[in-house]
């Protein structure tokens, strides 16, 4: 927990552990609409959607959701027509939740690596991993910094202290799997 928030990473990844092809942009074969609904139910429940800029342009805000958007051309946190604008190098996170989710409640975070890279040194209260074991992006961007040193999505989690808790079938047929990876209880 960070003060009265909850940080929930979400993110779905190719075999290669990828989050987007090499053009920056989700291919569809990473697109399944059981994780979706799973996806936007969560976004639906939580207080604040905390991502990077890229995934903020790529993925416009139809639903008019809490959005707080990093970026470094941010002046600490900002109100800005389409958002929360926050620079990481201006303000800490507790100022920018606080801001942009006073109530507290869960902040939903989506990505992209920059931003995963980012909450597993803060820590994650929950890490959704979602897999597409059949789907392989060569040269895509991966979900954390180290899957490009070799390590696995699920080494680079354990390595930040989190569990793994059982794994879902989201779609058997399409095989996207869901595993939840939290702190250890204590
Ligand atoms: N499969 C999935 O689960 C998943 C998850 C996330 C994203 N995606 C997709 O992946 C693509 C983009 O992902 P991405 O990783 O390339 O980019 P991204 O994280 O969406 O955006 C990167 C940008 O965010 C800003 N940023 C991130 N961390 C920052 C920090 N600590 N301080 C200041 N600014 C920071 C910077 O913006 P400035 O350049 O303005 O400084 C940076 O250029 C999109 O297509 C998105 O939809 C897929």
């Amino acid at each position: 927990m960070i003060g009265n928030w909850s940080i929930h990473g979400h993110a779905i990844v190719s075999a290669d552990d990828r989050i987007a092809g090499p053009d920056g942009l989700t291919p569809e074969s990473l697109r399944n609409d059981a994780d979706w609904a799973r996806f936007q139910a969560a976004l639906d429940e939580a207080a604040v959607t905390v991502l990077g800029r890229l995934g903020h342009e790529a993925n416009p805000n139809l639903k008019r959701r809490n959005r707080l958007v990093l970026s470094s051309s941010a002046r600490g946190i900002e109100r800005r027509a389409d958002a929360w604008w926050w620079n990481p190098a201006d303000a800490l996170l507790d100022e920018a939740l606080a801001r942009a989710a006073p109530a507290g409640g869960v902040a939903a975070v989506p990505g992209g690596r920059q931003v995963f890279d980012m909450f597993l040194e803060i820590g994650f209260d929950a890490f959704h991993l979602v897999r597409a074991r059949d789907v392989r992006i060569a040269d895509g961007v991966p979900v954390f910094s180290a899957v490009t040193a070799g390590e696995s999505a699920e080494h680079t989690l354990a390595a930040h202290g989190l569990v793994p808790g059982p794994t879902e079938e989201l779609d058997p047929a399409a095989g996207v799997l869901l595993t939840v990876w939290r702190p250890p209880l204590a």
